[in-house]
């Protein structure tokens, strides 16, 4: 898909087919997250791959929606915050940034592959560190099903570029 078309076609699907995500298209998702920048090329990410078959229950502790659990898979991003570069003057802390880029990545990957995703950030933290039994040092950022989707985009609801951007000072 070319690249401007792929932006405009990523919405936050909400309703999957139960279809499988073929291994080929899940392993191309995966890159993408790889080859995504990170500060000082750090890379403090970890992504947790769910299958959902037979997990439905356990899973949906973290998101409480039917259709989290709906496609086959479902993926977290982490961070390990002392991985991650810290800005010397302030001692800023990136790790939130990457870990948004990686999916970011991800996330149009799939899209350019046919697949939805939907960026989840609304999630029980607690429920998420028990199901995915993580480490004190690792923190989910965010989580996204993965799997064919069963709606249609809506509307782009966004601010007008003049809303948007601002010339030269504030
Ligand atoms: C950081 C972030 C967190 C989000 N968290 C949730 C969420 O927890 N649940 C949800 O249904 N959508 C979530 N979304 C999706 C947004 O609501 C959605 O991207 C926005 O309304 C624009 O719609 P679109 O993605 O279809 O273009 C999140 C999006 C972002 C970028």
């Amino acid at each position: 898909m070319e690249y401007s078309e792929l932006i405009a076609a990523r919405y936050s699907v909400r309703a999957y087919r139960p279809d499988p995500v073929e291994d080929e298209k899940l392993k191309t998702v995966l890159e993408a997250a790889r080859l995504a920048p990170t500060a000082a090329n750090r890379q403090p990410i970890q992504l947790i791959v769910m299958r959902t078959a037979g997990r439905e229950e356990e899973i949906k502790k973290i998101y409480r929606r039917s259709w989290f659990v709906q496609a086959p898979l479902v993926i977290a991003v982490c961070t390990i915050s002392s991985q991650a570069w810290v800005r010397e003057s302030d001692k800023f802390n990136a790790r939130l940034i990457d870990a948004a880029i990686v999916a970011d990545h991800l996330i149009l990957e799939a899209t350019n592959l046919g697949l939805g995703t939907c960026w989840i950030a609304a999630f029980n933290a607690e429920a998420a560190r028990s199901v995915l039994q993580l480490p004190d040092e690792v923190e989910p950022v965010v989580f996204t099903p993965l799997g064919y989707p069963a709606d249609q985009p809506g509307l782009k609801i966004r601010k007008s570029l003049t809303d948007l951007v601002r010339y030269e000072h504030w």
